[in-house]
């Protein structure tokens, strides 16, 4: 089936985003959102996109004049879907509202119209489980800054099917992002891998092991990642980091309890950057310093690092995601240098799987060696 005309409900931070890459890749998108306020500040984000590309000679005025004329938006989901052949729902993270919005679409879209959520969190068979068609209901999960960020994950529902996934798969390329597939399960790639190396961190920090400099350290120098995960954290938002690994926690368990040092910052408002307090201070005042603990940060990187490999071969040994599709996510979706299992490679599977197996002794089941390693 061919998509030429997108219905993006939502125009918040990651709707805008994804109508103006749809624009601007030659997609006909109509933007919904609940006021004419809202809409406004879609569509002046979208503007102010467009006038970066102008000045930095990336669009030209006719391309910029043939991408707005592509927009078009209002305030009605039930109008603005009737003639679109794939609906994306980018509004915010409520199971309960986003199923309304559904429900809406399902009624009022044409019979072959793909309907989709940018959902980061929820199940993607229970929301389409608010519809007729599940098997037209698929999770298309981009990344933040949307225009920018090359990944686009497919999160693929009990009944989704094969039509539904090419064609995400083919609107994916055209919109210029690397598509990956992941079975709908908690923090699908990205963050389901992501979020074991910011716990490890903290807790080797808590544990005594090693400071934050030090950490942070051992991952950029020698993990070869743009920011350890400390640094990484404040940058996220350690807010948005503490509901992620939260939302892993109720649905997979203690391996991903979020530690007491990220709960307290959180509580006492200490989020990050943008509140320029987090683990770091950004205030301008000095961080407490902390006396270096001397630990090897070569073996520090290995010892994070494999926290990544063990939970991709788990996302492989569970059917959930392939080899193929996951170190490209990690790459493109969180900047890692390699993908786990290329690392896994470089570090050597009989030193991961020894590493692995002297940690569950000491520590238990979350350092359990994955079955396709043992
Ligand atoms: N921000 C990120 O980094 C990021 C990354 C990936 C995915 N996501 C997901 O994308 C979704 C949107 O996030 P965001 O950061 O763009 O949020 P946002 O708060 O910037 O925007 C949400 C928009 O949805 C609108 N909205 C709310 N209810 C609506 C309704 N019933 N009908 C129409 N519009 C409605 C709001 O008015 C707002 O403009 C969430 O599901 C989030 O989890 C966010």
């Amino acid at each position: 089936m061919e998509i030429n005309k997108i219905a993006v409900v939502g125009a918040g931070l990651m709707g805008s985003g994804i109508v103006y890459i749809s624009a601007w890749n030659g997609f006909d998108v109509h933007m919904i959102d609940i006021n004419d306020s809202a809409v406004e500040a879609g569509m002046e984000r979208i503007r102010s996109d467009v006038m970066t590309g102008i000045n930095k000679n990336k669009i030209s005025m006719s391309d910029a004049e043939t991408l707005i004329g592509r927009i078009t938006f209002g305030t009605d989901i039930a109008e603005g879907v009737k003639d679109v052949d794939l609906v994306i729902e980018a509004i915010f993270e409520n199971m309960d509202v986003k199923k309304e919005v559904f429900a809406k679409a399902d009624a009022a879209a044409p019979e072959h119209c793909i309907l989709a959520t940018n959902t980061s969190s929820l199940s993607i068979d229970e929301l389409a489980s608010a519809t007729k068609r599940p098997d037209k209901f698929i999770g298309m999960h981009y990344f933040s800054p949307v225009a920018a960020m090359k990944l686009l994950e497919l999160v693929l529902g009990e009944k989704t099917s094969a039509e539904t996934i090419a064609c995400a798969v083919k609107v994916g390329k055209k919109q210029g992002k690397t598509t990956v597939q992941a079975k709908n399960s908690p923090g699908f790639i990205v963050n389901r891998i992501l979020m074991p190396v910011l716990r490890e961190g903290i807790v080797l920090y808590e544990q005594g092991v090693a400071t934050k400099v030090e950490i942070d350290t051992a991952m950029t120098i020698h993990g070869g990642m743009p920011a350890g995960p400390f640094a990484l954290g404040d940058f996220v938002g350690l807010d948005i980091a503490y509901n992620a690994m939260s939302t892993l926690y109720r649905e997979l368990g203690d391996c991903f309890k979020p530690p007491e040092t990220l709960k307290n910052l959180v509580e006492s408002g200490a989020i990050g950057t943008k509140a320029k307090k987090g683990f770091y201070d950004y205030s301008g005042a000095a961080d407490e310093p902390e006396p270096a603990k001397g630990v090897d940060l070569e073996w520090l990187s290995v010892r994070i690092g494999i926290m990544a490999i063990r939970e991709a071969m788990i996302l492989v040994d569970t059917d959930i995601a392939s080899k193929e599709d996951i170190d490209p996510a990690m790459v493109l979706g969180a900047s890692f240098p390699k993908g786990p299992f290329a690392m896994a490679d470089d570090i050597g599977l009989d030193k991961v799987r020894d590493e692995l197996t002297k940690l569950n002794k000491e520590l238990g089941d979350c350092y359990s060696v994955p079955k396709m390693l043992q």
